[in-house]
């Protein structure tokens, strides 16, 4: 099975992948923890990332379908993809490199929210370097200060959580990832729209509510 999360950047879409993840069995695919995890062990890939990552700018399509290519095969195509596609190009290739497996995207679900609730859930994360876990400094407080609950790692603060860089990335969010959920509806493709807005179980509930009613599903 393939679900697909989309939305803005800040919108949710790693907290609910996680939990959609556990709930239906599948792989949870951020195309931003992928690369971030390149970043850390300094690969090719990493390098060639960081200067796009940290200006909000996206990176090359070239590099990211090669590796989301490669994690999807992984997975066995039994995923959810959390930050990819966010294309129009990204949505042609996900769609060509699945029939050729005689698969499809199962079931899209696009977390709608609006610009201004997005600032301040970016500037108030905070993030596991080590196990990829996600807080927030006054939604989801970890249990102690600045420590992961889950690995008891210290707790950082994204780089490109930036004010200047969260404006560069809702900007490039509407200039070019917007489009992908018309590209997908243009394709006859249900589009599960979920409140984002609301408290993290709240819109849970409404995610997994969208998905146990999608036939697909
Ligand atoms: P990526 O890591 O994908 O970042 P993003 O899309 O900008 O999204 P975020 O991870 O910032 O937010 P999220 O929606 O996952 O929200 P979260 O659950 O953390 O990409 C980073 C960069 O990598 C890109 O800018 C680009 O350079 C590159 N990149 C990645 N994929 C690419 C691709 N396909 N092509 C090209 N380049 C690519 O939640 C945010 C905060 O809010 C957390 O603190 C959380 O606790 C809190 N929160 C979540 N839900 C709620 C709620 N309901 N109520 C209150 N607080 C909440
Ligand atoms: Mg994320």
């Amino acid at each position: 099975m393939v679900i697909v999360l989309l939305g803005p950047p800040g919108a949710g879409k790693g907290t609910q992948c996680k939990r959609v993840a556990e709930k239906y069995k599948l792989v949870h695919l951020s195309s931003g923890d992928i690369l971030r995890g390149h970043r850390t062990n300094g690969t090719e890939l990493g390098k060639k990332a960081a200067e796009y990552m940290d200006s909000g700018k996206l990176v090359p399509d070239q590099l990211i379908i090669e590796m989301m290519a490669g994690a999807i095969e992984s997975a066995k195509g039994n995923c959810v993809l959390d930050g990819f596609p966010r294309t129009v190009v990204h949505g042609q290739e996900l769609d060509k490199a699945l029939a050729a497996k005689g698969r499809k995207i199962d079931a899209i679900v696009n977390l709608v929210i609006d610009d201004s609730v997005i600032e301040k859930r970016m500037t108030g994360r905070r993030s596991c370097p080590a196990c990829g876990a996600v807080y927030h400094i006054d939604t989801l407080k970890p249990k102690v200060e600045g420590f992961c609950d889950k690995c008891s790692s210290k707790l950082v603060q994204r780089t490109d959580d930036k004010p200047e860089v969260v404006k560069q990335r809702l900007e490039i969010y509407h200039q070019q990832t917007a489009a992908v959920v018309g590209y997908y509806a243009g394709k006859n493709h249900k589009i599960l729209d979920v409140d984002a807005e609301k408290s993290v179980d709240e819109v849970t509930a409404l995610v997994v509510a969208k998905l146990d009613g999608f036939k697909a599903v």
